[in-house]
């Protein structure tokens, strides 16, 4: 059945920013946040100590992390590749990070410049340490749904690639429609084979971006297997810059509409929220996609 509560997991400043064409200045970034902290969102993923080359738009991830003023209760993710962010993340007294693995040998090669079994020898001592050390540890895996490059991925490739993430010390997989190709019986089957191979629904995420429009089904579908915890974007900002064909992800106006309707508790105030996309489509100079941003701000 539907959860009685769900938590929203937004990735806005990051997964969101992350694509951005034109830096986005670090104070427009922090206000950003401050604002999202200020509508009751408790979950801000704020920015990622990856290779500042790989991912300029976040290089300025120190900075952030010192430069916020963080509100008690709120956490504030970051995600982190390997040993040399983790100790970046460290420096900067972070204490909630994510990895991202990839569920494709091609994502890992092309996001990680790894591959799908390397990849494991460089998250291994970031979880090791970072467990070590009392922090929480998400893992991510992307290309859950498909791939630009190989099609479709077996789920069971999946299912074994996202257990081994959670076997490491993940306390939570969170599964990435990275390019948007999922429907609701995707989901459904990938949800079940989980739940088969022993891993419950409890330790779950879901992560969809809204390429074919199909995000806010497939949401759907996830609660209806009992997921409570949905990553989604203020504004429905968002995509992949290793991923070609990668948009926004579910814009999170567009979730508590829906969790509204379905009397699911969220703790977000969304007219504040909605402000806050309106003034962010502002800085960054074009509309927020989100159909539910539009039609509560027209
Ligand atoms: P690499 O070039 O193989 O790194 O990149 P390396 O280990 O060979 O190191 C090369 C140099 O980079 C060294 O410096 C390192 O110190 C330095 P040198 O010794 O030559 O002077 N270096 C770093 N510097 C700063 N921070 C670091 C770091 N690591 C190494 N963390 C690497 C490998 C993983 C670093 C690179 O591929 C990378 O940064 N990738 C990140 C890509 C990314 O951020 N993608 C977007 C996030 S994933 C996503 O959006 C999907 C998601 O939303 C879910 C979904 O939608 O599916 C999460
Ligand atoms: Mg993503």
């Amino acid at each position: 059945g539907l959860p009685a509560e769900v938590t929203i997991w937004e990735v806005g400043a990051r997964d969101g920013l992350q694509n951005e064409k034109e830096t986005v200045p670090l104070e427009v970034k922090l206000e950003f946040l401050r604002r999202m902290a200020d509508a009751g969102l408790a979950v801000l993923e704020a920015t990622s100590f990856v290779h500042p080359k790989w991912v300029p738009q976040l290089a300025d991830a120190a900075e952030l992390i010192d430069g916020l003023d963080q509100v008690p209760g709120v956490r504030y993710p970051v995600l982190v590749p390997n040993e040399r962010g983790l100790d970046r993340a460290l420096d900067a007294k972070v204490r909630d990070i994510a990895i991202f693995a990839a569920a494709s040998e091609t994502f890992a090669q092309r996001n990680l410049n790894s591959g799908l079994d390397e990849q494991f020898a460089m998250f291994e001592p970031v979880v090791g340490r970072a467990v070590g050390e009392g922090i929480a540890v998400r893992g991510y895996l992307s290309m859950c749904f498909g791939d630009p490059w190989e099609g479709p991925v077996p789920v069971e490739q999946v299912v074994a690639t996202g257990k081994r993430l959670l076997e490491m010390g993940c306390h939570q997989l969170s599964l990435g429609d990275t390019i948007g190709v999922a429907t609701p019986g995707h989901v459904e089957a990938l949800l079940r084979a989980f739940v088969a191979a022993g891993v419950g629904v409890d330790g779950i995420a879901v992560h969809f971006h809204d390429t074919y429009g199909q995000a806010l089904a497939n949401t759907a579908t996830a609660l209806r297997h009992g997921v409570s915890t949905v990553d989604s974007s203020a504004g429905g900002l968002g995509g992949c810059p290793y991923a070609k064909s990668a948009t926004g992800n579910l814009a999170t106006e567009d979730l508590i509409w829906m969790l509204d309707g379905l009397g699911i508790q969220h703790g977000v105030d969304l007219g504040k929220l909605v402000d806050t996309s309106v003034w962010m489509a502002e800085q960054l100079g074009r509309p927020s996609p989100s159909r539910v941003v539009k039609a509560l701000s027209s």
